[in-house]
């Protein structure tokens, strides 16, 4: 079974395993797909208007569908849950992890079903696809496992015979989870349940990309867990708005800066502040010194670049190298780059497959426009020949220091190299953007490492890793912080002080 994922490769490594994988994706391509249901304190909710999801392989082929919530069926859903949150958060985390893993379990044992699913609605290769099903069973597993090493957030305080003391981490109540489309099950998931461990209750707004992927890990969970401990509502932005806007206690959002940060204006109930925890996107540098493996930069780039086609919050989107081996570099990287192979999940040499979808195509054309007039172009562009949004992964220099292209994050397998005269320049330009979610170096020179550590702004740092230059964070293994644009909390999914996120401190003295 895949558990890490190596982006520049697409096998699966075992034919069994392939030939099961290729018949789960016939299958969910062929059927025609019934529309999602909205959720609402374990009841169905089977009317309103439709929202479709076609295939990004195929565009004319419906590969998904929900429908979509009325106002009025957010606010039920949120006072569904609301009408749990007492009896949850009273059920011992140990009764609720026995409930999560139990998630895991009917999650490991359809593992294939999700891949092929997550293959067909965002068109990501089977690699890809298996390393996020199996994502989803590590990420329950690791929340789990915090909650009982920290004995459920329970700090004993120094006690008398007279008096009782411990501090506590307790639940908020209700939060709303809004999740996005490039790990519609993962990130879902990691999200639902840290919310679901520390004691909420969650209504969950899958992406309208996605309402698919999203929904099959959303009725596991529902089927193990108490009516309306989880709650979905299907719909686009407006549904995100709505249930942002209605008395949730708090909320977990991954997706773009500018949305999360909307959310972070709103109010909670009674004009109180509430906690929201937002993980959102990257202008991801990598730097590369004159010292440095041009190898194992190029091959970490490549893979942080150009996996699932860029549509990753962590993907490298600058490149800072050292002018004095910036022409070898680029050369390499687009050596690599042009021998991915672009082209439908199926496929099982495909390492990169569509971008999800019209919308992302057309700022990606412009893009390449804009590149072409102010830079240097070396290779990459779209892909006619095939039916989808298909793009070679695009590389590019040269364009004017502080160029839009190198500031603001373009979701696609885009990629701007940027040449510098020294370390201190290089650190100075990795610094100049907002976003500070993950960033990456490669030198042999001990002291730029020490410097790197010690002067990026940005919360995930990958030193010399041919694996993943900026990207690959896996649960246990790595934290998921940004800083600055990149997360509203700087503490990241993953991390140590991530649950905390979904709970308020209490003091209790007991006589
Ligand atoms: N876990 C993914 C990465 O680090 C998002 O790239």
């Amino acid at each position: 079974m895949a558990t890490k994922v190596d982006y520049a490769s697409s096998s699966l490594g075992d034919a069994a395993l392939e030939a099961a994988y290729d018949n789960a994706l016939r299958l969910v391509r062929d059927a025609e797909p019934k529309p999602e249901q909205n959720l609402v304190g374990g009841l169905r909710h089977s009317t309103g208007e439709v929202v479709k999801r076609f295939d990004p392989c195929r565009e004319d082929s419906l590969v998904g569908a929900a429908y979509a919530a009325t106002p009025e069926l957010v606010l039920q859903a949120v006072e569904a849950a609301r009408g749990v949150k007492k009896s949850w958060a009273k059920t011992s985390y140990g009764e609720r992890n026995a409930m999560l893993r139990q998630v895991a379990a009917d999650v490991g044992d359809r593992l294939v079903e999700l891949a092929a699913i997550l293959s067909a609605e965002t068109g990501k290769n089977r690699l890809e696809a298996f390393g996020e099903a199996q994502e989803v069973l590590d990420m329950i597993e690791h929340y789990c496992t915090l909650m009982e090493k920290n004995d459920g957030y329970l700090l004993q305080q120094k006690s008398t015979e007279a008096e009782k003391n411990y501090d506590l981490l307790v639940p908020y109540g209700v939060f709303a989870v809004i999740s996005p489309f490039n790990f519609p099950a993962a990130l879902a998931v990691g999200m639902t349940t840290g919310a679901l461990v520390t004691g909420n209750t969650v209504v969950l707004k899958p992406s309208d990309k996605t309402p698919r992927s999203t929904a099959f890990v959303a009725d596991i969970f529902a089927a193990h867990l108490p009516e309306g401990v989880i709650n979905v509502v299907h719909g686009g932005a407006q549904v995100g708005q709505w249930l942002a806007g209605s008395e949730v206690d708090g909320i977990a959002f991954t997706g773009s800066a500018q949305v999360g940060w909307q959310l972070f204006e709103l109010k909670g109930p009674r004009g109180l502040q509430r906690p929201v925890l937002a993980e959102m996107g990257g202008q991801n540098p990598a730097i590369v010194a004159r010292s440095a493996d041009l190898d194992a930069a190029a091959a970490g780039i490549v893979r942080s670049a150009f996996g699932l086609s860029g549509q990753k919050c962590s993907a490298c989107r600058r490149v800072i190298v050292d002018d004095a081996v910036a022409d070898e570099l680029i050369a390499k990287i687009v050596r690599l780059a042009d021998g991915l192979v672009v082209g439908d999940p199926a496929d099982p040499r495909s390492n990169l497959g569509p971008v999800i979808d019209d919308a992302i195509a057309t700022r990606i054309d412009q893009a390449l426009e804009l590149a072409r007039r102010d830079g240097t172009v070396h290779t990459g562009g779209r892909m006619f020949s095939l039916p989808g949004n298909y793009y070679r992964p695009i590389v590019v220099s040269d364009l004017p220091r502080g160029h839009r292209l190198t500031r603001e994050e373009l979701f696609a397998p885009f990629l701007s190299i940027i040449r510098v005269s020294s370390f201190d320049e290089a650190l100075e330009e990795a610094n100049a953007v907002d976003y500070g979610l993950s960033a990456g170096v490669f030198s042999n020179e001990p002291g730029e490492v020490e410097q790197f550590l010690d002067e990026i702004e940005a919360g995930v740092l990958y030193v010399n890793r041919a694996a993943g230059a900026t990207t690959g964070a896996w649960p246990g293994i790595q934290s998921f912080c940004g800083w600055k644009r990149s997360g509203t909390a700087g503490k990241g999914g993953l991390g140590i002080w991530y649950l905390p996120g979904f709970m308020r401190e209490q003091n209790r003295t007991i006589v």
